[in-house]
This record gives C-alpha cells, sequence and structure tokens, in this order.
C-alpha cells in the first residue's frame, strides 16, 4: 500500500492576528447560561489515566490543564460514568466521594486558561458488554439451554445437561452456528451485550425511571465540582444514544416511533434542568447519523434535535456513527470496541476514508441540524466536529452556516496550543494532525491516549509543560503531554 495519504493535509490558511480578531472563530459565542470567549471547542476525549475507582489522578488533571493552555472557548471533558460502580480507568460522578477530585480539574483549567476557559462535563451511561468468551466456556456456563438445542443434537429427555454441553461442544462450528439464535451467536462470537430493549431484564425495563434521577444526581455534583456545566451523553454506543436508535423497538412507550425515541432523553433533560436550574448550561452531544443499516438519519436527528432546543437544551453537538452494531469481531478474551466498523471509521474519519475525505467530512450533518434548530430557536449552538484542523475550514464552517461553534478534537491533541497560536498569528507554529489515528488505536487498547507528534521527543525537545502527575506513560515509553509552547 502506498504509504502516502490519499487525502493531502489542506491549505491552513493561518490568519494574521488581525485577521483572527476580525473572524467568527474568535468571535464570542452565548452557550445557555455563560459566553464562551470564543467559538472554539475541544470535544470529550478519553485520556485513560484515572484510578481504577474512577477517581481524577493528578495526570487526568495536567491532560486538561494542557489543553486549558490553549485557551479553547469551551473544553468538554472525558464521558464520566454516573453510576457508582466499576468501569476500570474511566473517569465517574457517580458519588459525592468523586466531586474533590473533579475539583481540582475545573480549578487547573481555570487556571491555565486565565479564567478564559469555560468547562463541560460529559455524563454518559452505558449497559453491560461482556468480553467475547472462549467457545469452550461459552457453552460449558453461558449458554441458556432450551429444548431446541437438545432437539439439535439429537438428544433424549433422558439426557441432562451436561450430555447436551458436550453434544453441542462436539459439533462442527458452522453446524453450532446454526443450532444458536441470532443472539446466542453475537454472545459466542462477539460477546453479550445488553441492549436498551432488554425489557425481560428488569434493570433494562427500568431505565425509565433510573436514568433521569441519575444524570440529575451526576449533574448537581458537576455543579459542586465547579462545572460551567454538561454534556448529555446521547451519541455514539451508548444507552441515551440506543434510546433514540431507530433501532429501538421497546414496546413500552420508550421506543418505536419518533416520540417514543426522544421520550426518556427529554425525561432525562428535564430532570437535569429541574435539579441544576436554569443558571446552568445543559445541552447533549447527539449523532447525526448513526451509519448503521436501518440506524437514525440527519432527518431524524433533526426532529430529534428540534425537540431538544424546544425542551430547553442549551446546546447541542453534533457527532456521527461510534457503534456497536458494525464493530468487527473482538479477539477471545478482548471486548467488541464500537470504532472499528464503517460506523467508528465515520466518527473518527482518518485520511484513508473515502470520499470525500476525513476533512470537514461530517458538516452536512451539522448543517441539517442546525437548519431545523432555527425554525425553533435563535438560541441554540450547533457545536459541529469532525476531520476540522484548518482556521480556513473552521471560518468557513461558521460563515457558512455548518454550525455556530467549531470543535476539534484530535487537531487539540496534536497541539493543544493550536487554538492560541491561531489567534495571535502564530498559524505556522501549529502542529498539525496528520489523521492517522495513532491516537485511537491507543484508546482501543485502553492504554494512555497520547499523540505520535509528540509522544517520544528527542532530548533536546523535551521541553515539559506544568504538571503535578507523571510526565511518562505506565510503561515509562511515551511522554503523557504535549511540550511546552513559549508564546
Ligand atoms: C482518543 C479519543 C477519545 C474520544 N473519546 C470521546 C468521548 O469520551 N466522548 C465523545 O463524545 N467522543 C469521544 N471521541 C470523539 C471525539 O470527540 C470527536 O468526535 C472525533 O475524534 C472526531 O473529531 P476530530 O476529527 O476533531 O478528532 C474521542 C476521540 C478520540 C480520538
Ligand atoms: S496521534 Fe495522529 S491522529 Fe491522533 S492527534 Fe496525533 S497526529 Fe492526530
Amino acid at each position: 500500500m502506498s504509504k502516502t495519504p490519499p487525502y493531502p493535509l489542506p491549505d491552513p490558511g493561518w490568519p494574521s492576528a488581525d485577521e483572527a480578531l476580525m473572524s467568527r472563530l474568535f468571535a464570542p459565542v452565548r452557550i445557555g447560561a455563560f459566553t464562551a470567549h470564543s467559538s472554539t471547542w475541544v470535544p470529550a476525549m478519553v485520556p485513560w489515566r484515572s484510578t481504577e475507582d474512577g477517581d481524577a489522578t493528578p495526570e487526568v488533571v495536567d491532560w486538561y490543564g494542557r489543553f486549558a493552555d490553549g485557551r479553547p472557548g469551551v473544553l468538554v471533558v472525558e464521558a464520566t460514568g454516573i453510576r457508582d460502580v466499576p468501569s476500570g480507568p474511566l473517569l465517574r460522578i457517580g458519588h459525592d466521594r468523586f466531586v474533590p477530585g473533579l475539583r481540582r480539574l475545573t480549578d487547573e483549567v481555570r487556571a491555565r486558561s486565565g479564567g478564559q476557559t469555560r468547562v463541560l462535563i460529559q455524563l454518559i451511561d452505558f449497559l453491560r458488554i461482556r468480553r467475547r468468551p472462549d467457545k469452550a466456556v461459552f457453552l460449558a456456563r453461558f449458554l441458556q439451554l432450551e429444548a431446541r438445542h437438545r432437539e439439535a443434537v439429537g438428544l433424549g429427555a433422558e439426557a441432562d445437561d451436561e450430555a447436551i454441553r458436550a453434544a453441542l461442544a462436539a459439533l462442527p462450528h458452522e453446524d453450532l452456528l446454526t443450532t444458536l439464535s441470532d443472539r446466542e451467536r453475537e454472545d459466542l462470537e462477539y460477546g453479550a451485550r445488553e441492549r436498551v430493549w432488554d425489557t425481560h431484564l428488569e434493570h433494562i425495563a427500568e431505565l425509565p425511571r433510573t436514568l433521569p434521577g441519575l444524570f440529575a444526581d451526576a449533574a448537581a455534583r458537576a455543579v459542586e465540582a465547579g462545572f460551567d456545566g454538561v454534556e448529555l451523553h446521547f451519541a455514539h454506543a451508548y444507552t441515551m444514544a440506543s434510546f433514540l436508535s431507530a433501532r429501538n423497538v421497546r414496546e413500552d412507550g420508550y421506543g418505536g416511533d419518533l416520540e417514543g425515541r426522544a421520550r426518556l432523553p427529554l425525561e432525562v433533560l428535564a430532570a437535569v434542568r429541574d435539579r441544576v436550574g436554569p443558571h446552568v448550561t445543559v445541552g447533549c452531544r447527539m449523532l447525526g447519523d448513526e451509519v448503521i443499516e436501518g440506524g437514525t438519519s440527519v432527518d431524524e436527528a433533526a426532529w430529534f434535535a428540534k425537540r431538544f432546543a424546544e425542551a430547553g437544551m442549551d446546546f447541542i453537538s453534533i457527532s456521527k456513527g461510534g457503534k456497536f452494531e458494525d464493530a468487527k469481531q473482538p479477539r477471545v478474551g478482548a471486548a467488541a470496541y464500537p470504532y472499528t466498523g464503517e460506523s467508528g471509521h465515520e466518527c473518527m474519519p482518518t485520511v484513508r476514508i473515502g470520499a470525500p475525505g476525513p476533512f470537514g467530512r461530517n458538516l452536512p450533518l451539522s448543517a441539517t441540524v442546525r437548519r431545523a434548530v432555527r425554525e425553533v430557536s435563535e438560541a441554540v449552538p450547533v457545536i459541529g466536529c469532525g476531520g476540522l484542523g484548518t482556521f480556513r475550514e473552521a471560518e468557513a464552517a461558521l460563515t457558512d452556516g455548518a454550525c455556530d461553534v467549531v470543535a476539534a478534537a484530535r487537531q487539540s491533541l496534536a497541539d493543544p496550543d493550536w487554538w492560541r497560536k491561531m489567534q495571535l498569528g502564530r498559524g505556522d507554529d501549529v502542529r498539525r494532525c496528520i489523521y492517522t489515528n495513532y491516537c485511537e488505536g491507543l484508546d482501543q487498547k485502553h492504554k494512555e491516549v497520547t499523540c505520535q507528534l509528540w509522544d517520544r521527543p528527542a532530548p533536546e525537545e523535551d521541553r515539559p509543560p506544568p504538571h503535578s502527575g507523571s510526565l511518562r506513560s505506565s510503561d515509562q515509553k511515551r511522554h503523557l503531554l504535549a511540550p511546552r509552547w513559549d508564546s
């Protein structure tokens, strides 16, 4: 394969300081209860740096402090779990004990951005997903035996469960697969994964009763920890996005048609607003397109966004794809990762993606959603994201009406100072993201996320930024923070 990316990086069109001053990108924007000093945004990115108990470590605080150095208008803290249940080294906000750690984080962002950057936290709920099981273990322990399994192996009523399991294990693999139901096949080949329409499970049936309170409690803790607001995670592969999904076939009024699918997200919004009041910004991240067969399209997304705006959502951030439904089969012992199939590639497009390439690829979605939102409100900004890493594209996205705020995840990871460099007319100093997803590969392996452009500096380039935690990854091989930039 050719080493030259099919889509070379576009002309950045870096502005002079005067051009930046007059630009839309660096103009203030009202976002619910606050005004951001510029229309720039760093969206949520999980860095894999919290403790196994979900607490903010000094390394988490350093990670957000480093983004704050670049003074984006808004910085969104990674997807943070609203339940008080173990979930590995992912941030959590499901109990009051998490508040002091998160307070250190918001203090750091304020200090490092000179009080300019507004900081939100993304609140997430997710359902259980198991690792892909070993076939022998699946057949011996996980498979719930039913009459059809007994019939398939031709054993009579006298055969005990152990004999049936042994007979299933002895079948050629293809025959075994035809014996299993679709769901059992998926449990075996990908790992069992709960769906929001598994209403035979009590905790899933009860989600409409439990989730509004969990989101509201988490939002109240976020306010206590000093956040300017919350971003409800209604996107990608997680619980709330699954309620919105066109695949949601719940029959209890929380699925099926558009009204049914929007019902729980609207109830969550109402519960959160009720708890935090009107002076805290409450917005959401949602999908402009699920990019899966039978999934939600942009027209449905626009309909949801309009309903959210009417119901008091303060901003709507548009993402794309990132679903389990088309994820690659994991190896035995690993869990499916929702960014490995086509929907995942659309979520974080690389230079190897098909036409029209990754740059600004998802703006048509935010443009459609924004047009719909404008029918009901002038005051709800729509955040556009996806392959935005130049001034030229960012400014055009705003002036063309594709979005009201420009979000850049990987470009901000490649160079957290890039916003400030542009603003100061120092665009030529920007370290540009090359959109090949080394960072996403680390996320997939649950390793501390870093950027290939700076994580192994030569000794003479080694200029550590301010930090209170470790500068090196746990395997000591990589730097955890982008080098200092002296403006
Ligand atoms: C390492 C990594 C972690 C991410 N974590 C999250 C997350 O926690 N929540 C979320 O909504 N999106 C997450 N994303 C997606 C980004 O916010 C963004 O939507 C995506 O990278 C496309 O934008 P970009 O082209 O500017 O990078 C993550 C992306 C990366 C690269
Ligand atoms: S690792 Fe690659 S894709 Fe990720 S931020 Fe760095 S340059 Fe961009």
